[in-house]
């Protein structure tokens, strides 16, 4: 297995063979290590061997791919400026960082809860979009664990929570780049959730790696996922992981598409810097908050912060 992977480009994130996580103790801890490595040092890896067939990856795709290309009236039902709505399709730049791109973004766990939500049209959407959901979650949880343990806070620390917490579904659509304007497809952000998964259909998301000044492209491995840290891990390892500032750009042979999986706790449950984490020499450095109060962020940042873990910086705003 080892041997026929493709090594991605240097300066690209490792990738990291998912299947030595369920070997033998000795084995899981160096892929553990190599985890807490790469979340330490460049925020993010690629994942291969996770246990998701490439049909259900590409049928995801497709399935995305045949909504946002069904006339505007089918999508537009699905228009809301309410963020608090369960799910949402727009088109232009009021979220401040959108610049090229469509979405829908919709809740995903529990399936059984959100999935009634969720378009009827194209017919196959429910099934296909489920069946990657649940793996995802799934997976979601085996990368968390890996992490915790990297943190040194044990594979199932918050294990409950997390496995009844959000997953907030982006499905992104760009067009083409046709070398008229821009070639962003989505602004420099952060995400929300202990981390993001990430699937592509072609090459298009670059990270701004810790201290750094350029992007870093990420390369669309076929049947890699990309996984990258989000605020609340930050504030979980107060400070030790780094929420990782990354955007989207055209690509310039074709539309892309790609679908961003971020993880969270329940909408109320507020994250806060693990005690364990706490000390006289690394005091607490973040406030704790919960998804509601992200979404209350993003209608009253007032005070012009650009990432909301910014915002919970203590010694930092109010
Ligand atoms: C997102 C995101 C990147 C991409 O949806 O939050 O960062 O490549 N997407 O579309
Ligand atoms: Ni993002």
């Amino acid at each position: 297995m080892a041997a026929s992977q493709p090594q991605p480009p240097r300066g690209s994130p490792p990738v990291i063979n998912f299947g030595r996580l369920g070997k033998d103790p000795a084995t899981r801890a160096l892929a553990v290590q190599d985890i807490a490595r790469a979340c330490r040092d460049q925020g993010c890896f690629q994942v291969v061997n996770h246990g998701i067939s490439k049909s259900a990856m590409k049928e995801a795709l497709e399935v995305a791919l045949e909504f946002f290309a069904l006339p505007k009236e089918h999508k537009e039902k699905f228009a809301s400026l309410d963020i608090q709505q369960p799910i949402r399709y727009d088109t232009s730049s009021r979220d401040g960082i959108s610049v090229a791109r469509s979405f829908l973004k919709h809740y995903a766990n529990p399936l059984e809860d959100w999935v009634q939500f969720w378009p009827e049209d194209p017919p196959a959407y429910r099934k296909k979009m489920g069946v990657y959901a649940v793996e995802i979650q799934r997976v979601s949880m085996q990368i968390m664990e890996a992490i915790l343990q990297g943190l040194g806070l044990g594979p199932s620390y918050m294990q409950e929570k997390l496995e009844n917490g959000v997953q907030f579904l982006a499905l992104n659509n760009y067009p083409q780049f046709t070398h008229r304007g821009d070639d962003v497809g989505l602004g420099s952000h952060s995400d929300y959730g202990f981390i993001t998964i990430l699937l592509q259909s072609s090459p298009g998301l670059e990270v701004m790696h810790h201290d750094d000044v350029a992007w870093t492209a990420i390369p669309a491995i076929s049947g890699a996922l990309h996984v990258h840290v989000g605020d609340n891990l930050e504030v979980l390892s107060n400070g030790q992981l780094k929420s990782l500032v990354h955007r989207a750009i055209l690509d310039p042979d074709e539309p892309r598409i790609s679908i961003a999986s971020i993880h969270g706790l329940s909408m109320d449950e507020k994250v806060r810097c693990a005690e364990e984490l706490i000390s006289e020499q690394h005091p607490e450095m973040y406030r704790g908050s919960s998804f509601q109060d992200f979404l209350d962020f993003l209608l009253s940042n007032t005070k012009g912060y650009k990432r909301f873990v910014e915002s919970l910086k203590i010694g930092r705003g109010e």
